[in-house]
């Protein structure tokens, strides 16, 4: 199928290179020229996975870049619009660029159009491009508007393209159900998975066949942001018992596990942690308490999501205090900076938050990052010293603070590091280490949720501690999982 896809930005983008991948003949429009003289050069300018690959393996062939949409969309049957949602001051979803789409498109129909909306949008976002396109001349048989919206994760984005839980497809006429199952039948019907070319499955993606599920396009407007909304809920709920494990001594990291493993819970997003950031999950919770005050609803949950998401950062700079005494002056080794591990994206991100934080209160930071400098180095300020590596990042600091859940960050030579440091002292804002491994190897090791633990001769002198006789039933209790 001959596919138009606006916007060629991270939805856009990935939407683009995997469609071409599952055969179909796409063009990627956007108006930004320096971007596309890059996408046609290979050049991928984010970090993501497989990306390279697809977009070496299609440009110039499947898929190509135009910056013309009233041509592209002539000439295609299907036009995806992933385009930019940003929120405004009042945290409604600004859909301006949308509106433009829908009115350049309107202008182009000479044969029969499916309009998809890709980008996160408000419901009832579908009936207003359909007004604006017949306001604008379209006839009213000639197309229709159909929601297929995204659940990718950055960094995992095109294999979650690729190897879905489930494709929504949101349209309220029979004619476009049949194009959108047509678009995604190399997914529902295993034929791309056979292919040689095929990306890999990832290690714990479903082994079922994709499930396209049919809604009405104002269900699925609401399934994706229903959907990050309950994702931030859990994250939060995390967080909020976490902080009741801290008062009491308990392990959040066990009582989230005990919790998930309840089926009708999951143990996915349970993670505690700084606090949720990123491109999404802030955006569309207000995006969607809005969508809910207009409809007369005051959806306060949505407001405690968010409180304790901000509360959650106030909560770890508390803990480096407590950590330090002092800040003022202090040298921090700080690792990570993205707003989640396996990306560069530092959008939302909680750690350059907290940095900006620890800045203000006199400190200096040190950072590593694998991916995220290069942006990191734009947003903060030039105070901000960059290492090579987590261990450069540590020589002389006074504490290691890690605030991002990179796996490198998790894998480190806990005895190099801990030479490297002026004291032996982590926080870390992501549940990296096992308190015991850390005070094997000589540190006082804090983190989200969990009894600190402190080499045998501090223990006493650090509130909240475990004594040895417990962590040896703590690390007993790791054994058996
Ligand atoms: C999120 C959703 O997971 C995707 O399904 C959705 O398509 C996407 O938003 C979107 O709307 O475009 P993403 O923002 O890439 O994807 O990142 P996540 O992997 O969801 O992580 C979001 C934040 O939550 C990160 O800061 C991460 O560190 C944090 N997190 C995640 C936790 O603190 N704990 C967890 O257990 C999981």
């Amino acid at each position: 199928m001959r596919i138009a896809i606006v916007g060629s930005g991270y939805v856009g983008l990935v939407t683009g290179v995997c469609l071409a991948d599952l055969g179909h003949e796409v063009v990627l429009v956007d108006n930004d020229t320096a971007k596309l003289a890059a996408l046609q050069r290979g050049e991928v300018p984010i970090h993501e996975k497989f990306l390279p690959e697809l977009l070496a393996r299609h440009r110039g062939g499947r898929l190509r870049f135009s910056v013309d949409l009233a041509a592209s969309a002539r000439d295609c049957e299907a036009v995806f619009i992933a385009v930019g949602t940003p929120p405004t001051e009042q945290g409604d979803a600004d859909l301006s660029y949308v509106e433009s789409v829908a009115r350049d498109v309107s202008g182009s129909i000479s044969s029969y159009k499916l309009v998809v909306e890709k980008s996160t949008v408000p419901v009832y976002t579908s009936g207003w491009i359909r007004r604006i396109m017949l306001r604008n001349g379209a006839k009213a048989d000639s197309f229709d508007v159909a929601s297929n919206p995204e659940f990718l994760r950055e960094g995992t984005a095109v294999t979650d393209f690729l190897y879905p839980d489930r494709i929504v497809a949101g349209s309220d006429t029979e004619r476009s159900s049949k194009i959108l199952r047509q678009i995604y039948e190399p997914l529902t019907s295993g034929r791309y998975y056979s292919e040689a070319h095929a990306v890999p499955r990832p290690e714990g993606a479903p082994t079922h066949l994709p499930p396209l599920m049919l809604t009405s396009a104002k269900s699925a407007e609401l399934i994706k942001h229903a959907s990050n909304a309950f994702l931030a809920m859990k994250i939060s709920f995390a967080n909020a018992v976490a902080s009741v494990c801290e008062s009491v001594g308990a392990d959040a990291k066990q009582v989230c596990q005990g919790i998930g493993m309840d089926a009708r819970i999951g143990s996915r997003f349970l993670n505690p942690g700084i606090g949720y950031g990123g491109s999404c999950f802030p955006k569309d919770l207000l995006a969607f308490r809005s969508v809910a005050r207009e409809c007369g609803l005051d959806f306060r949950l949505l407001d405690e999501v968010i409180r304790i998401n901000e509360e959650q950062r106030q909560r770890f700079l508390r803990k480096v205090r407590s950590a330090l005494w002092t800040l003022r002056g202090k040298r921090l080794a700080v690792l990570g900076l993205a707003f989640k591990g396996g990306t560069d994206d530092i959008r939302e991100s909680p750690a350059i938050l907290l940095i900006q934080a620890l800045l203000q209160e006199g400190s200096q930071v040190v950072a590593h990052d694998p991916a995220a400098m290069p942006r990191a180095k734009e947003a903060l300020p030039a105070a901000v010293e960059y290492a090579a590596n987590p261990y450069d990042a540590a020589r002389g600091a006074d504490a290691l603070l890690i605030l991002t859940e990179w796996e490198e960050d998790a894998q480190l030579d806990l005895a190099r590091l801990a030479q490297e440091l002026k004291y032996p002292i982590v926080v870390d804002g992501r549940n990296l280490y096992e308190g015991s491994l850390m005070a094997q190897h000589g540190f006082t090791y804090y983190s989200v949720g969990r009894p600190t633990a402190a080499p045998e001769e501090h223990v006493g002198s650090i509130p909240g501690s475990i004594p040895k006789a417990d962590r040896k039933e703590a690390v007993g209790a790791e054994g058996e999982r």
